[in-house]
């Protein structure tokens, strides 16, 4: 097994590694994952997100993208963002957590998670939140890495694959309290 490194992606990195990002968020979409999109789920779209989105974010700042190599290959990514309100500058949300299902079980997001969480701590963002489909492989390892539950919405996102419309599944809202890192 190759050796995994995190690091964080700048906006110029993010137009280079536009393939592989979108191909790395296809697949887990393509294997169910609840991240916001449905299947059939394109190379234009998948690379769109990443443009339109992400890339725009991070030029704006507020948006700190990580991502983890094996070789050369990205293994998963992360995002911090910190583009809060200025009532609530002491918190970060943790977004588009993303292992492919290659490198899975290998302390891969574990690895990021950890990288995120020092750079929280380095903004002074002392809470993190976030949520993630009610039952997802996420839940035990938001839940190993010290997250509590605030909370269960029913209903709240439809099923990924595009015969599932009409299945509609509960998200747990779950946060984190840093401690000095
Ligand atoms: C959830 C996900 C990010 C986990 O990535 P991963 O790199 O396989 O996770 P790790 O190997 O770092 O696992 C760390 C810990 O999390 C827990 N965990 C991870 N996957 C698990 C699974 N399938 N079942 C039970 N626990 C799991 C375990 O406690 C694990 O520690 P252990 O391997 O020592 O038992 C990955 O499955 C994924 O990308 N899923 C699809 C996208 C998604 O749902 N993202 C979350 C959006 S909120």
């Amino acid at each position: 097994m190759n050796e995994t490194t995190i690091s964080s992606v700048s906006a110029d990195d993010l137009t280079r590694h536009l393939p592989e990002l979108g191909a790395l968020l296809r697949a887990c979409v393509d294997d169910g994952a609840s991240v916001g999109f449905v299947t059939p789920y394109g190379v234009e779209e998948s690379e769109a997100f990443w443009r339109d989105k992400v890339l725009t974010s991070l030029r704006a700042g507020g948006l700190m993208l990580f991502v983890a190599r094996q070789g050369n290959a990205i293994a998963g990514t992360v995002q911090l963002d910190y583009d809060t309100m200025p009532n609530q500058r002491h918190r970060a949300e943790v977004r588009k957590l993303l292992v492919h299902p290659a490198f899975r079980r290998q302390g891969v997001a574990r690895m990021l998670m950890m990288a995120l969480e020092a750079h929280a701590h380095r903004l002074q963002r002392s809470l993190l939140t976030l949520d993630t489909r009610t039952g997802d492989k996420a839940e035990p390892l938001y839940t190993a890495l010290g997250y509590q539950t605030a909370g269960v919405i029913p209903g709240y996102a439809r099923g990924t694959r595009d015969h599932e419309q009409d299945r509609f599944d509960a998200t747990t809202i779950m946060y984190k309290a840093l401690s000095g890192q």
